[in-house]
Parts: C-alpha cells; structure tokens; sequence
C-alpha cells in the first residue's frame, strides 16, 4: 500500500502531525469533492433529486449492513450517538421491572450512559482493572435484576477494546440486551452484529467516518425492534401506505417495522451520500489493511513512548484488546504537555487527565517521531511532578 498517497489526500497532514482522529478525523480530498457535489446539486436543483436521494440512502444503509453483517433495513442514521442511546432507553423503560438495573463501565463516554440515567433507568458501574473490563469481571457482576450491558467498543479515555464476541455470546445465553457504542471502532475494527449478538449499536460517524459531522449509525436487531418498537415517532417513521406523505388524519398510522422507524422526519442526506465514498475509499485499502497499518503505528509509538518519562495506561499486551488509542500520563502534567504539543503543531487531546493520541491511516513515522520528540522535549523542560 502506498500510504505518502493516502496521506496527500488529507490536505491536514501539510498543516500538522494530526493526532485527534478520536475526535474526529479530517477529511479527506474525494470525501470532500463528493460533499461539494451533492450540495452543488441542492445549488443547482433545489428539491428536485430529494425522492431519489432517499432511495440512494439505501445503497449506503447497504454498504454499512454489509460491513456489520447485518441487513440493509436493520440501519437508520440518527443525528448523534446520545439521540439513538435515548431511543434505546425510550423504548426499553417502559418494559423494564422497576428494580432491574443496566450494567455499564466506569469511564464510558457519557452519550452511552447519561440518556439511561435521566430516564431514571438505574446503572451500575464496574470499575477497570489496569484499564481493562474482562469478560469475567463483568460476568460476576450479574445478578436476577440486570436487564443488559450498556458497554463501548473502544473506550474513548484508554482505547480499550472490548471482547465483544464472547461478551455476546454470554449475554444472549442468560437472555440479557446488549448495547453497544462502537463510535471508536466503527468502521475499521472487526464487527459482526450476528455472531457477537448484539441488540443495539450506535456509532458517532464524524470520528471514523471521515466525511465530518454527519450523524450517527443506528443499528437495531429485528428482534429488539419487535419487543421493544419505537417510542418516537414522525411522519417519516410511518409507512405512508400509497404515496408519500402518510394521511395528517391516520389516527392509527402503521410503524415502520425496520429501522426506517427511527428516522422521524428530514435527515442531512448530502452528508451521507458523501459517507459512502469514504466508506467505498476506506474499503478499497482494505480493512485488514488498514488494521495492521494501525498497529505498526501504534507499535513504533509505544515503543518510542517506553523510552519517555510517561505512564501508558492504554491496555498494549494484546492486540485484540488494542485500538488506534494510545493514551498516556506525563506525571501529573499532562495538560500542559497537551498545550505544549499543539503549539508545536502535534495535535493530541487531553482526556481525563492523561494525552490521548490516535493514529489513522495518514499519519506515517514522522508525524510519530514529531510527537515522540515533543513529548521527549517537554519532559526535558518541566518537572513532572
Ligand atoms: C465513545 C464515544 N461515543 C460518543 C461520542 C459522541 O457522542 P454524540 O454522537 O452523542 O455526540 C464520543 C465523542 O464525542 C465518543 O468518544
């Protein structure tokens, strides 16, 4: 693969070492001619393709089903990952005991967890070890009154991934849901909504996604949708029987039984016609490409970070724990190394209270050195304690 071309599809890389994919990830040239092509033809055309975007809207439910092994009808895009977690809890409360309870993880990013809590619907955290949430652990936490996990794929803070496969696996032989936020593994790390049994996903898109802020993946199993059906609804959500608009005076409008249900009314179609150039862009390198791509990265940054004065605290023994997350402490001055970096143009975040980097597939060994160099440098000037 020949990654300096990739790379001079991301006109950000000129302007600095981009470490904040995580965030979310720039642009890249295609994507971005494809926005400006559909926009130009709202310029140019008004409403006129509106009915046949929304039939283009399925090749690119198509492609996302494919890539999740699931079906076409199985997907909605919602506006963000905190709207579809608040479907999800709509629909579940109403059929909950009023005593059982949804586990989740200590540090999940609140849009998996704070939709549930409002609604009153009660958590319960488990506690990482070294980062970490094995199966096992989380297992020993179930009791009669659980309704389910509530879990990330990739925790945002650390770059954990979880086994979602056994996790699955385990929940559908005690019959509990399974919600997963894959806002960090979507769409390069490995999916399979059957085989992992998952109920309900939902993925942030501009992280990964590569086509800006467009919303989110909403996958729901035909199972889930059955038991528990939507608690929203709009004029979109309602299967219009002849035509278009459903009649303003069905008094008992028929739902949508597939996913359609979710998307309540107008949605930013451009953008997600868009999307699926970068996901015809992203697959045409190759995910397993791209996957070992980002664990050479990765390697040469935790081996580079070994010889600095830092505490890695993102999970590295094993690959299949591991994501395009590296976080790391820099003594008790991780703020100020993420100030320090940004004025010398490496752009990392800080969350929680340690540097969170994250490598994507135009990032190559100097931006790495770029960040090792900085990190070295800074250690070099400040105490750390
Ligand atoms: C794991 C995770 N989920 C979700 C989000 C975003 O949520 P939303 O789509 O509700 O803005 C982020 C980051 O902003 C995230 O890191």
């Amino acid at each position: 693969m020949d990654w300096e071309r990739i790379r001079r599809d991301f006109p950000v890389t000129k302007e600095m070492a981009y470490f904040e994919s995580a965030a979310m990830s720039p642009i890249p040239t295609p994507v971005f001619e494809a926005i400006m092509s559909e926009y130009r033809k709202l310029v140019e055309w008004g409403d006129a393709n509106w009915c046949r975007d929304l039939e283009r809207l399925n090749a690119v439910k198509s492609v996302c089903a494919d890539m999740l092994n699931g079906r076409e009808e199985d997907i909605a895009f919602v506006a963000n990952t905190s709207t579809a977690m608040s479907m999800t809890g709509l629909s579940v409360h109403k059929k909950l005991e009023p005593d059982q309870h949804f586990l989740t993880m200590k540090d999940e990013f609140p849009s998996s967890t704070f939709p549930f809590s409002y609604l009153g619907i009660p958590l319960r955290t488990c506690e990482p070890d070294s980062a970490r949430y094995s199966v096992s652990s989380l297992l020993e936490q179930i009791n009669s009154k659980t309704a389910g996990i509530v879990t990330s794929y990739v925790q945002f803070g650390t770059g954990f991934r979880q086994d979602l496969l056994s996790l699955g696996e385990e929940l559908k032989r005690r019959n509990l849901l399974f919600i997963v936020n894959a806002t960090q593994g979507f769409p390069y790390f490995h999916i399979d909504v059957k085989e992992m049994r998952i109920d309900v996903l939902a993925a942030s898109l501009h992280k990964w996604g590569m086509t800006g802020h467009l919303g989110s993946l909403f996958y729901t199993a035909p199972e889930f949708r059955a038991k528990y059906p939507t608690a929203v609804a709009g004029w979109l959500s309602i299967d219009p029987g002849e035509g278009l608009v459903p009649g303003q005076m069905n008094s008992s409008p028929e739902i949508h039984s597939s996913a359609q249900q979710y998307t309540l009314g107008t949605i930013n179609l451009q953008l997600l016609m868009a999307f699926k150039t970068a996901l015809d862009y992203i697959q045409k390198i190759g995910l397993d490409v791209i996957r070992k791509r980002l664990f050479t990265l990765t390697d040469y940054l935790l081996d580079g970070l070994s010889d600095c004065s830092v505490e890695v605290i993102s999970p590295h023994r094993s690959y299949a724990e591991r994501s395009a997350i590296v976080s790391f402490k820099v003594g008790k001055k991780s703020p100020e190394c993420v100030t320090f970096l940004r004025k010398n143009k490496i752009y990392v975040s800080q969350r929680n209270d340690a540097v969170r980097a994250a490598v994507n597939i135009f990032n190559n060994f100097n931006d790495l050195d770029r960040l090792l160099d900085g990190v070295q440098n800074f250690c070099d000037k400040i105490p750390l304690s």
